[in-house]
């Protein structure tokens, strides 16, 4: 027995982290392949990085929302296993790298004594929820969304539904009708909404998402009771798992499905599903964020600068009396010795809480007015009093070349020199939340360029016969005065050294031509995307020596794309696919013997569509989607009488359970089916060996 598994008291993650140490030893051993052990730890949050032999962590934080305790359990795992620097993530995870993958079980352990989790933040999973990291405190909210975002991860985290979709799934919450929480660019964006009775809703928005195809989400009801949101989520879950492409990665996320379907069909596949639900549904209650008092109150005399401080970087709560403050975190990158420091001296004036937000900043909630002098004190003797929280000059950029596999050209030197450019030139933009600047390593939008005022993605051009470092510029997304979301649009390649001044170009021009009032998303659409290609033609052209080397760089520039974090590939082999159909069986017994009579059924019913992809990737039959899979057996087995299934066609038995119960009785005749499948899986592919 491993001695770090003894701090654990819950059996379930005890089994989790031990699972994951056992693969690794079987890695090494050389009896895991490659491709099933990825995917394995992908989905305990250890991915790949740019260095090779060591690991990348993410370390998930649910709606952003940490104690200052776990906040230290993660300080302590960096210093321990990582380098001292952490990264805080556009999704409000935490990010440590160069940790020894034999090491992560250990630091997982030692996580999960604070609460604090790795279990389902990368991989084929339902990601990090996140939430707007005002939540429960927005002056303009409806009322507290976080009861339910909790409950919605608590309820997907090791669900059967969504282990092994065909992609990740992203779900936000707001606090208000703002979209506070970005569910524009997420597979499902949840909204609080009262309807005309006043009773609590939710408004949900569905299929929206970044990356070189971006998509805006789309409304899918206005309004459904809050006690719906949990189980209209599991149906969606269920159709994209089902219907969802898995072959062609580039096509697999949920807003294809949702372009191909259409939001009447899925409204009717959700229906159907929702007619026969795994098991109970949490019961959540409404509950207001009530702020915990402060150990100490001390009041001192305001520090220079206060009020330009508390104007650009100090928001009301709607908790009258009481503050969030907005810490800016350059890069989201910091380091261990500095935040322990910052906690520690925090803590007796605060209520010992704070929260990791999209723009890679931490935001520190529930201070009461009389100290935020002392809080404004402490930050600036510590240094971390940076003006303009989720302003004009606090870019968001992903690590890109830093530490990413698939960066192009680097995103984080580049935004320190526009932050510095910002600061200096146009001060005035640290007052401002409505123009913005992201980039992105590469076009998969980590950074969320599509949804900046002015965004960047890395990228590469030819000249003279040498490559030189580029960013492409798109410009115009973000929120109109409207309350209409626009995505930026494409406008040109420059080379990344121009940028700078380009930016200068925009804004200046911008600031000549604003109508009053005007946000720069609408002023965009007013000048046109020709405009800005005009407008920027300027900084396209040029070969000096310094344009071939990449910023943060002495040496010129070599494109080095390495091979990205693949969580969808498992390898096809026919006896893998068995292994991992018999796997399935098994947690469905075990469901069974513990009872959860809805999980068993699901985990039969992917049991048995891993068993017929064996035999259908043998024939080399297509098995993008698992809708392909019931259709393809049916055709190449049952119809030539290979298999002959009670139900007229495999189709009817494997989705004999929407017309089901949740009950024993079903549950114990549908596992027994799939076994029996299972079992003549076996004897088929014996027999077709042996002739
Ligand atoms: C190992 C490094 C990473 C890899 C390989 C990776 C890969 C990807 C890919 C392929 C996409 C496009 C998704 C699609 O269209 O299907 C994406 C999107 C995204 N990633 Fe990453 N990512 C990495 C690190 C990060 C980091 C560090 C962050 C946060 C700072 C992040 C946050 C996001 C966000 C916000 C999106 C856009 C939203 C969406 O459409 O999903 N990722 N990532
Ligand atoms: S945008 Fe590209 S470079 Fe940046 S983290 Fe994502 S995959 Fe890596």
């Amino acid at each position: 027995m491993l001695s770090f598994i003894n701090e654990i008291d819950d059996p379930i993650v005890q089994r989790d982290i031990l699972d994951l140490n056992r693969r690794i030893l079987l890695f090494r051993q050389g009896q895991l392949n490659e491709e099933s052990f990825r995917s394995l730890r992908l989905a305990r949050g250890v991915y790949g990085q740019r260095q090779p032999g060591v690991q990348m962590i993410r370390i998930k934080v649910p709606m952003g929302l940490l104690t200052f305790d776990q906040f230290r359990a993660i300080l302590d795992v960096c210093d321990e296993y990582s380098t001292g620097k952490y990264h805080l993530t556009t999704r409000q995870d935490i990010q440590i790298h160069h940790v020894k993958l034999e090491d992560s079980p250990e630091l997982w352990a030692k996580l999960e004594a604070s609460k604090v989790t790795l279990r389902e933040a990368c991989g084929n999973t339902v990601r990090n929820v996140t939430a707007s990291p005002l939540a429960g405190l927005d002056p303009q909210e409806p009322f507290n969304v976080l009861p339910w975002a909790e409950a919605l991860w608590r309820f997907f985290l090791r669900n059967p539904v969504c282990q092994e979709m065909g992609r990740k799934f992203k779900v936000s919450f707001s606090s208000s009708d703002e979209d506070t929480g970005l569910g524009v660019m997420h597979d499902l964006g949840v909204l609080p909404a009262v309807n005309d009775a006043g009773e609590l809703g939710f408004k949900l928005l569905v299929a929206g998402g970044l990356g070189a195809q971006p998509a805006p989400a789309e409304v899918l009801h206005e309004w459904v009771p809050t006690d719906e949101l949990i189980p209209i989520t599991e149906a969606i879950l269920r159709v994209f798992d089902r219907d969802g492409e898995r072959a062609k990665r580039q096509k697999a996320r949920f807003k294809f499905l949702y372009q191909t379907m259409g939001r009447d069909a899925l409204l009717k596949e959700i229906a159907r599903e929702r007619a026969m639900p795994s098991g109970a549904f949490p019961d959540v209650t409404h509950a207001e964020h009530i702020p915990s008092s402060p150990a100490t109150v001390e009041e001192i005399p305001a520090p220079v600068g206060h009020e330009t401080w508390r104007k650009a970087n100090v928001l009301a709560q709607k908790q009258e009396g009481h503050f969030a403050v907005g810490i800016r975190v350059p890069l989201g990158d910091e380091t261990t010795a500095r935040t322990r420091d910052l906690l520690d001296a925090l803590a007796p004036y605060t209520s010992e809480t704070i929260r990791v937000t999209q723009s890679q900043d931490l935001l520190l909630p529930d201070v009461v007015e009389a100290n935020l002098p002392v809080v404004h004190r402490i930050l600036r003797d510590l240094g971390w009093d940076a003006l303009g929280f989720q302003s004009g000059v606090d870019v968001t950029s992903c690590p890109g070349t830093d530490t990413c596999n698939l960066a192009i050209s680097n995103s984080t030197h580049l935004s320190t020199v526009l932050e510095h450019t910002l600061e200096e030139e146009f001060p005035h933009l640290m007052f401002d939340r409505s123009f913005n600047i992201k980039i992105s390593g590469c076009m998969n939008a980590c950074g969320q360029h599509s949804i900046a005022s002015f965004g960047l993605h890395g990228s590469s051009m030819r000249r003279e016969g040498a490559t030189m470092p580029a960013m492409q510029i798109l410009v115009g997304g973000g929120r109109r005065a409207n309350g209409e979301w626009s995505f930026g649009k494409k406008i040109l390649k420059l080379p990344t050294k121009h940028v700078p001044a380009a930016l200068r170009t925009v804004l200046i021009d911008f600031e000549q031509h604003q109508l009053p009032h005007e946000t720069f998303a609408d002023y965009f659409l007013r000048v046109g995307d020709r405009y800005h290609y005009n407008l920027l033609q300027q900084h396209v052209e040029g070969t000096s020596e310094d344009l071939y080397v990449d910023w943060g760089s002495e040496t010129a520039f070599k494109p080095q794309i390495g091979v990205g974090e693949c969580a969808g590939v498992v390898i096809d082999l026919v006896s893998t696919l068995l292994l991992e159909a018999r796997e399935k069986l098994d947690l469905g017994l075990e469901a069974m013997q513990e009872g959860r009579w809805g999980h068993a059924i699901y985990h039969a019913y992917a049991a048995q569509i891993a068993g017929a992809k064996a035999l259908l990737v043998k024939e080399g039959e297509k098995t993008n989607t698992y809708a392909d899979i019931l259709a393809s057996f049916d055709r190449v087995f049952v119809a030539t009488g290979a298999f002959s299934p009670e139900a007229g066609s495999f189709t009817a038995q494997v989705l004999s359970y929407l017309g089901g119960a949740n009950t024993q009785t079903f549950a114990e005749a549908y596992v027994q089916t799939a076994q029996a499948f299972l079992d003549e899986l076996d004897r088929h592919t014996s027999t077709a060996k042996a002739s």
